[in-house]
């Protein structure tokens, strides 16, 4: 891919300073405009959103927790297009609602219930909230805009039918209830971060839907304690664990028994109860932004965990097609996908987009990253022919689909690198080296006793309680971006070299310790989140999911021009310990930051997330989400909207009522740029 050079001169902007403004801060000579919120109506026949909680049918309209993005061109007359600037659809993740304890409060007129059971209504209001968007926007007399009564919008929510598709299908892990074959499942959860294929399909990873599921406190012993129960707690749901919303609770109908992953039925199978329900969740899944009639599929092959996005590498014609992915929690691992298929430049453009991913995504390999302290690493395939994972001992695997839908304890048996939480990852359009946010890490200990805390490695090598860096003890709280540059056999490579492009930090830090890419005052950052190139100016988006910087700056989005692994050096880090021996990491971070290769672009609202972003082919439109504005108030609060952290976008003069909407903003250059210029 040649990055075509660019007319203006990028990051040419005036750099925003940090603040607390709860508003949207984009540099002097760029507006930033609110596109679409939570509760925007998707049909001519839906009502405006009132946004006093009383508004429902969720189904047909925007979703909430706004989060991954990615932009879909239409040609004048409706037709897909790679080169459209003025008319798209925006496939947009709707991740999760704003909860402290069970109630999803903004959208309840008085908060809602937190208690047990909870009623039917606000539960359905809940699920419906949750899912994907396909949205309309077009720019008319020089304005984006949505279209509210576009025939391509569409909503699908945790009770969509989905396919599941892929090695698992089929497979006794998925029968329940709902699919007595296996092969289907209801809904999408927790989608967080995106990915655009090849092919030109939309791509959305299922992050934390673990914890919306519940478990009986007897239900280890009810399961006759086979393997199952390691399964369940390795993905984070031990016995007696409670769901996140409680909406297992609405009723007997199947779908709030659903969210029960109880064993409660005598069948052997499953197939009367949903002891097996989350084994349908924790996919990529893929859907056809312009085509309604055709149920998104569930990608197995690429494995079943916490996703965020999905980068597809470089590619190049009769080679195989690789797909990078993280795993996000703490000490999870990075991913990679090799398809099977080699990559035919004719299927660019499909008459079918879910039969292209079949043909891709449906078979292959996949493998997760070691990394070793002299900057290299390998990929180690997840195989039940890997003597390794045929004979672990923490877990026993009956065959392939078992190795996918368990990958976490798959990579547990080979031995993969525990990263401090893969969030996004993206691939530069330059050089085809690939990126991961390392968005933070709390269990990451100097004097770690193994159980869950870990001591820093060369690839996650710094731990520090003060933010200068003055003690050295646990948890890295500002996060880091590893990047990945494949060995001579490009998406099937075995072995790989690495370095850190960026370490977060606050510029006052220790340098030797903290601060170890010299960010300034215009640069600096911590928890790095969203990351994408673009494809138009080959900048590299950096936005940030932060608390340890939130006490002096909202969180944020930086442009960055990277160069390439190996540019920088090698820093060897000493920590006292405990013991009394310093624990001594070696570690490899890139060329120091420069008023010319970073500075940050944009400052969300008042307790916001920063994520999600794309742009038209021109790039002179970028999208972007404002995720959870004021996502700390208090529920009981609810009546006073003086109360509430945030009141945007109201307070941008965008919709009704006062209460905080995440949502689409598109931000465009007002003499008539590339942005990031
Ligand atoms: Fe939904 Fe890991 O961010
Ligand atoms: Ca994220
Ligand atoms: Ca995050
Ligand atoms: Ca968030």
């Amino acid at each position: 891919v040649v990055v075509p050079q660019p007319p203006e001169k990028l990051l040419g902007f005036t750099a925003v300073a940090k603040n607390l403004s709860d508003v949207v801060t984009v540099p002097a000579g760029y507006t930033a405009s609110i596109l679409y919120a939570l509760g925007d109506p998707l049909s001519a026949a839906t009502p405006a959103f009132k946004n006093d909680g009383s508004d429902s049918d969720y189904e047909n309209r925007a979703g909430d927790h706004h989060d991954g993005m990615e932009f879909f061109g239409l040609s004048a007359d409706g037709k897909p297009s790679t080169t459209s600037v003025e008319r798209g659809l925006l496939g947009v993740n709707h991740e999760a609602t704003t909860n402290q304890a069970l109630s999803s409060f903004f959208i309840h007129t008085d908060g809602g219930s937190n208690t047990l059971p909870r009623p039917a209504a606000e539960i359905d209001k809940e699920t419906a909230l949750h899912g994907v968007s396909f949205v309309e926007v077009r720019k008319t007399g020089g304005k984006w805009e949505y279209v509210k009564d576009s025939a391509f919008n569409r909503r699908l929510t945790c009770l969509t039918p989905c396919e599941i598709s892929g090695p698992v299908s089929g497979n006794a892990l998925l029968v329940t209830k709902f699919s007595k074959t296996g092969t289907t499942t209801r809904g999408t959860l927790n989608n967080c971060g995106t990915g655009k294929t090849p092919w030109g399909s939309f791509v959305s990873g299922e992050e934390n839907w673990s914890g919306y599921f519940t478990r009986a406190k007897t239900d280890d012993a009810a399961r006759g304690n086979d393997k199952s129960v390691a399964s369940l707690k390795r993905y984070g749901r031990s016995q007696g664990a409670a769901s996140r919303h409680g909406w297992e609770s609405g009723g007997s109908d199947d779908k709030y028994a659903r969210w029960n992953n109880s064993k409660l039925g005598a069948s052997t199978d499953g197939s009367d109860d949903y002891r097996n329900e989350m084994n349908g969740m924790g996919y990529i899944l893929e859907a056809d932004p312009y085509n309604k009639g055709k149920a998104a599929k569930k990608r197995t092959a690429l494995g079943r965990y916490a996703h965020e996005s999905a980068a597809f590498g470089k590619l190049v014609a009769g080679q195989p097609l690789a797909v990078y992915m993280g795993d996000d929690s703490r000490n999870e691992y990075i991913y990679k996908f090799v398809s099977t298929a080699l990559w035919n430049a004719a299927d660019a453009n499909p008459a079918d987009m879910l039969a292209t991913g079949d043909k891709y995504l449906d078979k292959g390999k996949l493998y997760v990253a070691k990394f070793t302290a002299d900057g290299s690493g390998s990929w180690i395939e997840l195989s039940i022919g890997n003597p390794l994972i045929a004979a672990y001992a923490g877990y026993t695997f009956a065959d392939q689909a078992d190795v996918l839908v368990n990958a976490r304890l798959a990579g547990d048996a080979v031995g993969a690198t525990k990263m401090d939480r893969p969030e996004w990852c993206s691939v530069n359009p330059a050089n085809g080296e690939v990126y991961f946010s390392l968005t933070n890490n709390s269990n990451r200990n100097v004097n770690a006793s193994g159980s869950s805390q870990l001591a820093p490695d060369s690839a996650n090598p710094r731990a520090y309680t003060d933010m200068k860096g003055n003690s050295a003890q646990n948890g890295n709280p500002n996060g880091h971006i590893l990047r990945v540059k494949e060995g001579s056999g490009g998406a099937a490579a075995l072995v790989f070299s690495w370095d850190v492009y960026l370490f977060g930090a606050e510029s006052g830090a220790d340098a030797g310790k903290v601060n170890l890419s010299s960010l300034t005052s215009d640069q600096d950052f911590s928890s790095p989140d969203g990351l994408a190139f673009s494809p138009s100016t080959g900048i590299c988006w950096i936005q940030t999911d932060d608390g340890a910087y939130t006490d002096v700056t909202n969180c944020m989005m930086l442009a960055g021009l990277p160069g390439q692994v190996g540019d920088g050096k090698k820093v060897t880090l000493s920590y006292p310990t405990n013991a009394g021996a310093p624990l001594v990491v070696d570690t490899f971070v890139g060329k120091a930051a420069t008023p010319d290769t970073l500075k940050r672009f944009l400052v969300g609202p008042i307790d916001s997330e920063i994520t999600g972003i794309c742009e038209t082919p021109d790039g002179k439109a970028l999208f972007v989400n404002i995720q959870h504005p004021g996502e700390g108030t208090n529920q009981a609060n609810i009546a006073d909207p003086s109360k509430y952290l945030s009141q945007w976008p109201s307070n941008a003069g965008y919709g009704a009522g006062k209460r905080p909407r995440s949502a689409t903003i598109v931000i465009t250059k007002n003499d008539g740029g590339r942005i990031g210029s």
